[in-house]
């Protein structure tokens, strides 16, 4: 009997540390504001896995349409010395944004 509770209690106190951990999870910038479920890049309410790319090129069109975004910028944070660079490189959703580039040249743009 004993054992049953404490196994019960133990098993809650896990699902409201889980249910914390994902508690503290954010957004921040454009996907905060509109705000955004989890579900729609994670295709799960309580994520746990890095969803694959093709989530934000379901809305964001393709490589070509993100370069164009910026076609205005010299040099292009979109088109570096790889055409295959994943998105979360920079663009980190849960934490702030950095751009891999400046690891070697300083282009100081500013990554949302
Ligand atoms: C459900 C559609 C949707 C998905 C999925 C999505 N985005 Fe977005 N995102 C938007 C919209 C709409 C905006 C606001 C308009 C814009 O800036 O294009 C935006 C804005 C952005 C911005 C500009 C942010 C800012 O605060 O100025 C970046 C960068 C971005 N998205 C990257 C990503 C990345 C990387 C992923 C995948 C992890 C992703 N998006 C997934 C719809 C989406
Ligand atoms: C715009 C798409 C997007 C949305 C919306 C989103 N996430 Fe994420 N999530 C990501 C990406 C991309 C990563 C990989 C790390 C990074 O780039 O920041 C990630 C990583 C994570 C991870 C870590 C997985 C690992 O193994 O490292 C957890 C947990 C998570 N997200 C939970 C959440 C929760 C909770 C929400 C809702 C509040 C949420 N995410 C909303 C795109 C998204
Ligand atoms: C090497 C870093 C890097 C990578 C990788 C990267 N981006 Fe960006 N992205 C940037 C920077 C820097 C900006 C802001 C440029 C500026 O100053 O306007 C930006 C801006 C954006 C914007 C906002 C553009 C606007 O309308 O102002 C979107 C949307 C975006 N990125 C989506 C993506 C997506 C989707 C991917 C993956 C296919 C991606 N980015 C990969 C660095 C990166
Ligand atoms: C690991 C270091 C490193 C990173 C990270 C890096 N670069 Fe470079 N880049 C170099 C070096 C070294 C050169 C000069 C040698 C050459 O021309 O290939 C260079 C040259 C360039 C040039 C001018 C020469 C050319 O290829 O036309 C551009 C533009 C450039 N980088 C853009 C970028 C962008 C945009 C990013 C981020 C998406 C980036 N680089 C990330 C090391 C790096």
């Amino acid at each position: 009997m004993k054992t049953g509770i404490f196994h019960a209690l133990v098993l809650i106190a896990f699902a409201l540390c889980s249910f914390n951990v994902n508690a503290e999870i954010k957004l921040h910038g454009k996907h905060a504001q509109m705000h955004m479920q989890c579900d729609t890049c994670h295709g799960d309410t309580r994520p746990r896995e890095v969803p694959d790319e093709q989530v934000c090129l379901n809305c964001h069109g393709s490589r070509e349409d993100v370069k164009k975004l910026t076609s205005k910028l010299n040099p292009n944070p979109h088109y570096g010395h790889s055409d295959s660079q994943p998105c979360n490189d920079c663009h980190k959703q849960h934490e702030p944004s950095v751009l891999t580039c400046d690891q070697c040249h300083k282009f100081g743009y500013k990554t949302p």
